[in-house]
This record gives C-alpha cells, structure tokens and sequence, in this order.
C-alpha cells in the first residue's frame, strides 16, 4: 500500500475509547489524520466536519439530506461507513455529490455468534441465574429451558451473517427453515415461504437488510401466525420489529422470550451511559423490566476480529477514493450494489 502524497484529514464521528486502537495505527501508514468528535453525525453537528477532506460514520449517524447539504457545501465528497447497514443515509441526496462507502463483512461470526449468546441466555436463563447466585440465592425455579437439539428455527435473510447463524444452528442438531427473496440454491438450505416460516418456527432469528420491505416485517400480523411461545432474536436492525406490537405479543404469552441487539429508536440511548437519567422511552422502558427480554446495546459487531476489519476496510476504502480508483465497496443508489449496477462511471455510482 502506497502512502498518499497528502496528508488527508478526516472527520470521525461518533468516535467510543474502542474504535480508536487500530484506527490510530493504521492512519498514519494511510497519510491520514483522524480528527475524532464524539457526537453523532447530524444536521447540527455536521459542522464540525469544517475543514476536513471526509467523514467516517457509523450507525446512528443522521446521514439526511440536510446533513448531506452542510457536507458538500463545506467540499467533502465521501463518506465512509464503519458499519455493513446503510439505511441511516439519504441516498438519493448524496446522488452525484458525495460518495457512500461502507464496509460489507467485516465479521459475520461476531454478529450471528452474539445472536446465538442471546439465544442460549435466554433459553438457559442465565441472565437471571447471574443475578441471583450473586445474592446467593441459589434456588432454580423458573428456570426451566427446553433442548435446542431438534427444534425449528427460522432465519430471515441468509446472507453473510444469516449463513454463520444457520451453520451454527445446524451444529446444535436443530431443524434449519429460512425466508429469503434471493435463496441461494447452493447453500442447502431449506427455503420457505415467509408465513410458512413465521407458523412452523420455535425460534426466528432476523438477518434481513433494513429496506422499506423489511421494515416491519415482524408486525401484529406476523406475530399472530406464530407458534406459541416463539423466541424471537434481531440482531440486525430495530425496525425490523414493531415494538408496540412485539410488547403486546410478550405480554399475551404469545412470544416465549425476545433477544434483542437492535431498538427501533435506540440512536437517542445506545451507545451512550444514560444510567443517570430518567428513561424517557417508554416502550424501552417497558421492555428492559420482562424478565425473557434480553436486550444489549448494538454490540453484536463488537469484537478484536470486527474491529481490525473494519478500520482496515474503511482506511482501504479511502484511499481508494482519494487515489481515483474504482470504489468496489460504494453503495449505489439506483441499485445497491455497486459491481451489478449499469449507470457507473470508472466503477463509481457517479
Ligand atoms: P448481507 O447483505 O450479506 O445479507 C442480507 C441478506 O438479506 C441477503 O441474503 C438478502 O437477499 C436478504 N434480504 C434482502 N431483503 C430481504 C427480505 N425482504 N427478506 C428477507 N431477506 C432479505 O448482509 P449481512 O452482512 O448478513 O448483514 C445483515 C444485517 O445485519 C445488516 O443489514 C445489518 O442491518 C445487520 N448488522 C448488524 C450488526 C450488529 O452489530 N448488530 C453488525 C453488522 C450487520
């Protein structure tokens, strides 16, 4: 890897004590400077960008029109996403203005691995059995699981990550259904039909995009095709479920228990120590005291493995742009998919 002739400086949003290790190793080989900002990227804290030739941003970024304006009005043209998900950015804003990046895998393991941890926790109830033997109560009632061994488990979305969660699922001897628009006829999965998999699984674990068709998908009605007692797991995106839906459902008995990496509305808390106010989310709220709701923080990305890739990634995917060369991991707004997609130009979306 060459060193850009000039140094670049760039705008790192969002910036946690964990993302800065690599990242500050790696810059200096890039000929990049990192200047970190803790706040999310917005509207309002768009500005903060003044002067730098690019933005790093991550998940709960607002990435609007609004923010996309302020941006290029102050010359930058690219922004790279330390994260797989895009569906915080204005697409068709940044159109012919500013170049998306994100990075595609970075570690699929760590995502669909933390969905089976929620998973085995709350079959196994060891969220509560932490709490209690630390009080030194040592009774098991209420404890009961069931085996994972034989049981059907539905898998939204068989990409990177829902292919990990299957092989995963498969090594613990459970039947393995899964709904995808785009099946893979290679993979040997048995693929279903969208209801058919909503009636048939004892557990549904989501590894769907976040699209307009996604969102939702998990709604009142899906919920009432369900089996009784249904395990539901989103590591993906918060949208993907209906919240308000999902609490009615928890509190019918209907669903059995929730493990959830993802919230509808978790930019204004995840992420952030809020321990010290009152929690304004009432739905959040309602969530965090059922005691079969397991719900972290978006963290299912967050080990060594993800972490160097993703710095990796993004530095490679700036340099990239900043060097004129192809952009192999831009996201394209016409199809989403830059190596498929009939309008680029020099292998960028524009
Ligand atoms: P991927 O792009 O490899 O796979 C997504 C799969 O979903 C594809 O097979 C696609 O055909 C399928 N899909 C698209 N529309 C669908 C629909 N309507 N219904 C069902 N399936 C549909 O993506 P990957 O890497 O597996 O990531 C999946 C999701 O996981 C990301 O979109 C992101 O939202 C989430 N994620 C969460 C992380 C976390 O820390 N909690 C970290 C990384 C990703």
């Amino acid at each position: 890897m060459e060193k850009a002739e000039k140094t670049r400086t760039l705008a790192f949003f969002d910036t946690k004590p964990y993302d800065r290790e690599k990242f500050d190793e790696l810059s200096p080989k890039y000929g990049f400077n990192l200047k970190y900002i803790e706040s999310k990227l917005g509207p309002q804290s768009a500005v903060m960008a003044e002067g730098c030739d690019g933005v790093i941003a991550f998940v709960n970024d607002t990435i609007n029109a609004e923010t996309i304006e302020r941006l290029y009005n102050m010359g930058i043209r690219v922004i790279a996403l330390r994260s797989a998900g895009y569906n915080n950015v204005d697409f068709k804003a940044a159109y012919g203005k500013i170049h998306v990046l994100h990075v595609p895998a970075y570690s699929p393991y760590a995502v669909a691995e933390h969905a089976m941890a929620l998973l085995l926790a709350l079959n196994r109830k060891i969220h509560r059995a932490y709490t209690r033997t630390r009080d030194h109560n040592f009774s098991i009632v209420g404890f009961t699981g069931f085996d994972m061994y034989g049981k059907t488990v539905g898998v939204i979305g068989t990409g990177r990550i829902g292919r990990v969660f299957v092989d995963i699922c498969r090594g613990f001897g459970m039947k393995v259904i899964a709904y995808d628009p785009y099946p893979s006829p290679d993979s040997g999965i048995e693929f279903v039909e969208l209801d058919k998999l909503f009636r048939e699984s004892d557990i549904i674990s989501l590894h769907c995009p976040l699209t307009k068709e996604t969102h939702h998908i998990i709604d009142e009605r899906a919920l009432s095709m369900m089996k009784d007692g249904v395990y539901i797991i989103n590591t993906s995106r918060g949208a993907l479920i209906d919240t308000e839906a999902l609490l009615e459902a928890i509190k019918s008995r209907k669903v059995g228990a929730v493990g959830l990496d993802v919230y509808e509305e978790e930019a204004d808390f995840f992420y952030e120590d809020v321990s010290g106010d009152i929690l304004e989310d009432d739905k959040l709220a309602r969530l965090l005291t059922m005691p079969n709701v397991l719900v972290t923080a978006h963290q299912a990305f967050l080990t060594r493995e993800a972490l160097d890739n993703i710095a990796q990634t993004t530095m490679e995917n700036l340099r990239a742009f900043f060097a004129g060369e192809p952009l192999p991991n831009e996201v394209c707004y016409y199809c989403g998919k830059i190596s498929t997609c009939d309008r680029l130009h020099k292998e960028r979306c524009f």
